[in-house]
This record gives C-alpha cells, structure tokens and sequence, in this order.
C-alpha cells in the first residue's frame, strides 16, 4: 500500500515503527523537524520521544519551521524533552515552560535559522525528521503542505527519518519549489523574479543513504482555529483597502496592487478576506502562510498565484480544500522558508506585508511578542523578514484588547519588535495611520488621531501634549511611559479609575 510512495526500492527495508525511528534520537542531540504553522509536521516520531522521556533522561532541542499541530509541542513539553526550542511556537503549554524559564526559547526570524545552521554559527543538526508524501527513484524527499526548514535540515543532518503520510494527497507533488541559496560570501542572485518564478527542485535532494528509517502514518494535520470576520476586523479591511485604492489611483501601485504577504492569525486572515469585495483584481501573494483567504480568494477569481511555505488551514477549509488540491497546481508554490521570506525577494518584488502587532505605541514601534514586555506569546515569526523588506509594511491590530482594558496603542511599547523606522501603516478599527514620511511628533500625532480607540484617546493626547513641553525628538516622560501597563498590572486595567 504505501510502497508505492517509496519509488527507491532499495529503501523498503528502512520502513520501521515509530518507537524504533525514535531510538536514533539521542539525550543532548538537536532535531530539525518538518511543521510550519501547523502544516506538514512530523506527527509519530516526537510522541514516540515524548514516551521514552518517561523512563530515560532525554532532553533534546528542537528546531522546526514555525508552529506545530497535533499538540506535539504540549505533549513534548509535559515529558519534559524540550530544552531548547526554535525558531517560532503557538502552543499554550509551551508558552508557559518558556516564561518559566524551563524551556530556553531562541525566537528568530524565520528565514535566518538555516542561514545560521548553513554557516555553523548554529548546529549541527544530528537528526532531521521531516514528513513527505512521497520519496523519488533517486531518495529526494516529496514534502507536504509545508516545506519551512525541512530542505535544509535533511542535508545538513548525519541522519534523517521520513515519516510517509498515507493522509496527504500525492497530488501535492510538484507544487513544491526547492530552491538552496548557495554559500556565502560568493552566493548568486536568488532566481526568483516573480511570485510565479520557479528556481529549484520539486522534492528535497539528499543522499539516500542518510534515509535511516522510514515510518508510516496517518494522521492529518491539526486544523487552525480561524474565527470569522467580525466588524472589527472588517472595519480595519476597510480602512486598508480604502488607503490601497487612493494608492492605485496615486499611481503608486497598480490594480494588482503588488504581491501580498499575510501574517498567521484571525486578523490578517479577515483583512485578506476582504479583498474578495476589493476594486482590486489579478492579485498574487508572496506570503509564508497561506491561509482560508488564500483559497477564498482563488476560488472568488481574484488571486492569480500564490507562494507560501505552508498551506494552514481550518477544519471545514481543510476538508473542502485538500481533496482538490491538484486543481490549484500551477497556481501555488511551496518555497523554504529562507526563500519565501528571504530580504532579497521581499524587497525585488515589492511585497505589500500585513502583520498584526500585539500592541504598537504613538510613534509607531510595534510590540508583537511580548506581553507586558516580559512574557512571550508566539515569536517575531516572518513578521519581521517582511516588515523591514516591504514596499509596504502595515501593521494592524484590534485598538483595544481583553474587553477594553488594556488599549493596544500605549505611550511606549514595552518591548520592540519592529521599530519606526520599519513601520509604514498602522491600522486599527478606528482608522490608519500613513506614517510614510513623517518625522515622530507628526507620527504621533496622526497616530492618536487615527488608531487609538476613542476611550483611551484623551488619555494619549495628554500624555503626548506632556512630553512636548520636555521637548526632544522623540518627546517621552520617562517616568509614565510604561504607566498604562503598570496600571493594568495593578488594578486589572489601564483606564484610571
Ligand atoms: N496586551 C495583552 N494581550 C493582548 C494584547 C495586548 N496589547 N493584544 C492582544 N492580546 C491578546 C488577546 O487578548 C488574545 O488573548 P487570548 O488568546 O487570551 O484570547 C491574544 O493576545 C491574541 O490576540 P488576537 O487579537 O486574538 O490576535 P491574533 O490571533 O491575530 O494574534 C498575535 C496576534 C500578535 C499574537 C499574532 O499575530 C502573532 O503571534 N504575531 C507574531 C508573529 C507574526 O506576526 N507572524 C507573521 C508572519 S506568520
């Protein structure tokens, strides 16, 4: 049944359980895992570690494209195997181990990890586990709905593991693009020139003599748990597009606008869905997530082409969409992501990024990781790959947050993720700030006006028209900056009493 996916025949014999891949994996060992925001992640091999853990020291740690599904990350986290663990996270439990400080979390763009491991600044990786649909005549790996460091980690790691998933369709064949930047500092330009360009391989190209076992499974991909568009987010699409439209009729971008990148989450899901009744047609993405909107939108006959890294669906999306995916081939292309997030391309076609910010202060420096300054939520992600590269880097977010009590636009943000001088747009359901050309008082000013919500907004212009009198560039009063979130902290809110 499944050998037919295993065209190398000479690689029948590799087939083992998952308990018995798992013994490759050593106590102190690092493991490059396949998984990109809850896409295409190794789903037997880390439960298998997970049991051992019960009645052997076994600490490992453990690099992955971005998220995982299937609760891999709770289940690794509770036996105690993650000592450390990059480059991006999403699970609750881990989250908690992390501000802990029992898992030591490395929170890194995510087109720089494998750069990192390429150049031994990181590494090695002792073992890649890396889930494929199919393995060629020649041993190449056939990823499946996601590619993010796999290509990378199977050639630099001494061994690697396939988990073969009978779940996922072979039809994803050839919608891969595996492209490898070459080394440094002699490297070429990286060939991709348009969101549609293909530069490398269809599968991941490795000695299959590093094959050391082969496991079977089936289990699907965890779904993502997108809620619907409510009026907020569709008033912050609005306000988006509204701004992309005086830009089209400016001149400054065409009615294809320029390809556009997405980040993970509800809001950005609903800003995209909003394009499908957008003056604007023959849109392409150049993104690292593609979401439900990426298929709503392909479906509705707006998009032409989309790249990604993942395909990252909800349940009902994933049902409807995975059975028919060889119907979008020729449309979508799955990269690396050091590719799909890579500076060079970013910035050569021009992408339009739209990323949310957990909060953002009135000069524009956006907080996306950091609660309160000190506790970690996901991590940066792509968010910065794209924002420093764009044509455009937008930031949205809801203006308030837990029911009112804390505004996400405050004096000072707590912790900097992007910077001023990497943030073009903010958006919140009260408006948008254009922040292009604007010297910080002006920022702060159009920023207060626009994104704060009406509740808070008072309380931002005093605070504003306070440091003006202390004068300086950027005016601050040092003593209140952080006074919202010590107020929060305090007395469970922001607004004074
Ligand atoms: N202070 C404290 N908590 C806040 C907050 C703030 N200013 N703003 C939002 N939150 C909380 C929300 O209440 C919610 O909490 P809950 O999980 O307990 O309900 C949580 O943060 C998520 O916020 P939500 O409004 O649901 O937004 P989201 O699902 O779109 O996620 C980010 C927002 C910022 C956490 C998410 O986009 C992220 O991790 N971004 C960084 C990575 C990234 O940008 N990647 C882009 C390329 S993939």
């Amino acid at each position: 049944m499944y050998r037919d996916r295993i065209r190398l025949k000479s690689l029948w014999g590799k087939v083992v359980t998952p308990e018995e891949a798992a013994l490759l994996i050593h106590d102190g060992m690092t493991i490059g895992m396949s998984g990109f925001t809850r896409a295409g992640d190794a789903k037997a091999v880390p439960l298998a570690l997970a049991e051992r853990a019960a009645t052997e020291r076994l600490k490992v740690t453990l690099m992955t494209g971005a998220s995982l599904g299937n609760d891999v990350d709770r289940i690794l986290t509770e036996a105690g195997v993650l000592a450390r663990r990059l480059p991006f996270q999403a699970d609750p439990v881990l989250r908690k181990a992390i501000n802990r400080g029992e898992v030591m979390f490395v929170d890194q763009h995510l087109s720089e990890t494998v750069e990192l491991l390429r150049s031994r600044q990181m590494g090695p990786v002792n073992v890649a586990v890396i889930e494929a649909c199919a393995i060629t005549e020649t041993g190449g790996i056939v990823p499946t709905t996601s590619i993010g460091n796999s290509a990378t980690f199977a050639i630099l790691a001494e061994k690697v593991i396939v988990e073969l998933n009978l779940t996922q369709p072979l039809d994803l064949e050839g919608m891969h693009d595996v492209y490898i930047p070459t080394r440094r500092p002699f490297r070429e330009p990286i060939p991709v020139v348009t969101a549609e360009s293909r530069a490398g391989l269809p599968y991941i190209p490795i000695d299959p003599s590093k094959i050391a076992a082969i496991v079977v499974t089936r289990k699907q991909d965890s779904s993502a748990t997108i809620l619907p568009p409510d009026g907020e987010t569709r008033d912050i699409a609005g306000h988006l597009i509204e701004f992309l439209d005086r830009e089209v009729r400016q001149g400054r971008l065409g009615r294809s606008l320029n390809p556009l990148q997405a980040g993970i989450g509800t809001i950005a899901n609903a800003v995209l869905h909003g394009m499908i009744d957008s003056p604007f047609h023959e849109l392409t993405m150049y993104s690292e997530v593609l979401q439900d909107s990426t298929f709503e939108l392909f479906d509705a006959g707006k998009l032409t082409f989309a790249s990604g890294s993942s395909i990252t669906l909800s349940a009902g999306k994933y049902a409807e969409v995975l059975p028919r995916i060889g119907s979008y081939k020729g449309r979508l292309l799955l990269r690396p992501q050091e590719i799909s997030n890579h500076p060079e391309v970013i910035r050569r076609l021009g992408v339009i990024g739209i990323n949310t910010a957990l909060e953002c202060d009135i000069y524009g420096n956006v907080n996306s990781t950091h609660v309160n300054g000190t506790q970690m939520m996901n991590g940066i992600g792509g968010s910065g790959d794209f924002a420093r590269n764009a044509h455009l880097a937008i930031f949205v977010t809801k203006s308030l947050a837990k029911d009112g009590r804390i505004s996400s636009v405050v004096p000072m943000v707590t912790h900097t993720d992007h910077n001023e001088h990497d943030v073009d747009v903010l958006v919140t359901e009260t408006g948008l700030a254009d922040l292009r050309g604007l010297a910080p008082r002006e920022r702060a000013e159009t920023i207060i006006r626009n994104c704060v919500h009406p509740g808070y907004r008072e309380l931002a212009l005093d605070y504003h028209r306070r440091a003006l009198q202390r004068g300086g560039h950027t005016p601050h009063l040092l003593e209140e900056a952080f006074s919202w979130h010590q107020r929060y902290q305090q007395t469970g809110s922001m607004r004074p009493a």
